[in-house]
C-alpha cells in the first residue's frame, strides 16, 4: 500500500513524499516527492528522521511525524473496540493503518494523506465535529467505554467527525462556539482525583509563572469536570505543522529522553533558539515545582512557525500529580546524569539552556511565587475544596523547601 502524504503550508496543501507499507510487516519507507525536493522553499518534515534528500528511507517503525498525528492508547482503545461490534469493518494492522483510520479534518499537525490524487485526504469527514454542548453526550459514551458496556452508536459517536486524537486518555475533539478546534479532555471513572480540574489549575499556575500555555477552560457537567483545550495547530482554516519532542530527537516514545536532550533540539532546529531554551528550563522548572509528572517526551511539541525552523508550542497535557500516585509514573530527567528530581541539579545544568546562573535563579523565583499562590488561583477558578486536598502534595513538598531555600541565600 502507498500512501500520498501532503502538508497545509502557508494556505496550499502540497505533496511532499509517499510513504510505502509492505503486505505482511510493519517495516515502512518514505520518500520526498522530486517536485518537493526541487521547490527551494521546500523543508523536511521530520528533520531527525526524514532530512530532506532525494530516495527513499526505510525504518522498522513509523516514521516519527507520522506516529504524531495518529491514535494513542484512547484512540486504539476506541478503533479496536469498533472492530469487534463490527462498527468498523477491518481491524487495523500496522501503525500506518491507525493514522489513515483517524479524520482528515481533526488531524493534529498539518500532514494529510489520501491513496491517489484523484481520492479525497482520509479519512474523509464522516459528518460534523461534535459542537461543545454536546460534551454531556460524548461524556456519557466516554464513560461507556470504560463500564466496556459502550454500543455500537456510542463507537460511532467518539470515533467521529473529530476523533480520537492523541493520548492515553478520553478525550474528543469538538467545536467551540467562534468555529476554533478544540480537545475535550473527560475524565475517568477510576480516577482518583479530579483530573480536568488539576489540569487547568495546572495550566493557569504555568501561565502565570510567565510559560506560554495552550489556552483552556474549565467546563463543569454535571458532577464532573471537562478540560476543554484550544487547539494551537491550527490558525483560522490553516494547519499548523506539529511535532513531538520525542520525534524531534528521534527517540521512541517509552525512552524517557531528558530536559537537556530537548535542549539540544532546540539548539539544532529550533527557531527563536535563546527564548525557546529559556521558556523550556522554565517549563523545567515549573514541571519540578508543580510535580508535572506527565511530562514524558510526547507531552512537549514543536510548530514550525517558519519553514524548516521547530520552535516549542504553547504547554499543554501538565497534570500535577500527588505524592501517593506517583509510583506508576516516571518523570522525565532533568539531564543525562540528573534523573532524581532536583533544583539544584536544574540550576547546575541552566548553562545548557543559555543560562547564566543569575537568570537562572529569577526565573526560578518566578516560578516559585506563581505555585506557592495554587490555593488563591484555585479559589478564583471555583475550584471546590474537596477537589484540591488530593493536590497538597503536588504543590507543597521537598523541592518547594529546596527552591525556598535556595532563593532565601
Ligand atoms: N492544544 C493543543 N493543540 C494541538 N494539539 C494538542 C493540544 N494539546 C495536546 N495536543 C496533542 O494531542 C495529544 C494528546 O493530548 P494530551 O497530551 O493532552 O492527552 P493525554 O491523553 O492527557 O496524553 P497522555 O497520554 O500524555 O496522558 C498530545 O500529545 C499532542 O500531540
Ligand atoms: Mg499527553
Amino acid at each position: 500500500m502507498s500512501w500520498e502524504v501532503h502538508i497545509d503550508w502557508q494556505g496550499r496543501t502540497r505533496l511532499v513524499g509517499r510513504l510505502h507499507t509492505a503486505e505482511r510487516s510493519v517495516a515502512v519507507s518514505f520518500e520526498y516527492a522530486s517536485e518537493w525536493l526541487s521547490d527551494p522553499a521546500s523543508f523536511s518534515i521530520d528533520p531527525t528522521s526524514l532530512p530532506l534528500g532525494p530516495g527513499p528511507r526505510h525504518s522498522a517503525v513509523l516514521f516519527g511525524a507520522f506516529q504524531d498525528c495518529g491514535p494513542d492508547r484512547w484512540g486504539r482503545v476506541l478503533i479496536e473496540r469498533a472492530v469487534r461490534k463490527g462498527v468498523l469493518a477491518t481491524k487495523p494492522y500496522r501503525d500506518t493503518d491507525y493514522v489513515v483510520a483517524l479524520e482528515d479534518a481533526s488531524r493534529l499537525g498539518a500532514l494529510r494523506f489520501r491513496a491517489s490524487p484523484q481520492s479525497p485526504f482520509v479519512a474523509a469527514s464522516q459528518g460534523r465535529l461534535p459542537p461543545l454542548v454536546r460534551l454531556q453526550a460524548l461524556l456519557r459514551s466516554s464513560d461507556a467505554i470504560h463500564g466496556e458496556t459502550e454500543t455500537a452508536s456510542d463507537l460511532r459517536f467518539l470515533l467521529g467527525a473529530g476523533s480520537p486524537l492523541g493520548g492515553a486518555r478520553p478525550k474528543s475533539a469538538v467545536g467551540l462556539p467562534d468555529g476554533r478546534l478544540a480537545l475535550a479532555k473527560f475524565p475517568k471513572p477510576d480516577d482518583t482525583r479530579d483530573i480536568g480540574a488539576g489540569e487547568i489549575l495546572a495550566l493557569t499556575l504555568a501561565n502565570q509563572a510567565g510559560i506560554d500555555v495552550a489556552e483552556h477552560q474549565l467546563v463543569r457537567v454535571g458532577q464532573k469536570s471537562v478540560a476543554v483545550i484550544i487547539r494551537f495547530d491550527r490558525i483560522g482554516n490553516a494547519r499548523v505543522p506539529f511535532l513531538s519532542g520525542a520525534t524531534l530527537l528521534g527517540l521512541p516514545h517509552d525512552e524517557p529522553g531528558a530536559y537537556t536532550l530537548l535542549a539540544d533540539a532546540i539548539r539544532r532546529f529550533g527557531d527563536n533558539v535563546t527564548n525557546d531554551l529559556a521558556e523550556l528550563w522554565r517549563r523545567l522548572i515549573f514541571s519540578l515545582l508543580a510535580s508535572n509528572y506527565d511530562d514524558h517526551l510526547r507531552n512537549h511539541g514543536f510548530l514550525m512557525r517558519r519553514a524548516g525552523r521547530w520552535s516549542l508550542s504553547p504547554a499543554y497535557d501538565i497534570n500535577p500529580v500527588p505524592e501517593i500516585d506517583r509510583v506508576r509514573t516516571w518523570k522525565t530527567p532533568v539531564s543525562e546524569e540528573q534523573s532524581e528530581p532536583s533544583i539544584t541539579g536544574a540550576i547546575e545544568v541552566a548553562p545548557r539552556f543559555g543560562l547564566k546562573e543569575k537568570e537562572a535563579l529569577s526565573i526560578l523565583r518566578e516560578v516559585c511565587n506563581a505555585v506557592a499562590k495554587w490555593r488563591v488561583i484555585a479559589r478564583k477558578l471555583k475550584m471546590k475544596a474537596t477537589a484540591l486536598e488530593p493536590y497538597t502534595t503536588a504543590f507543597e513538598h521537598g523541592l518547594m523547601t529546596e527552591a525556598r531555600t535556595m532563593l532565601r541565600k
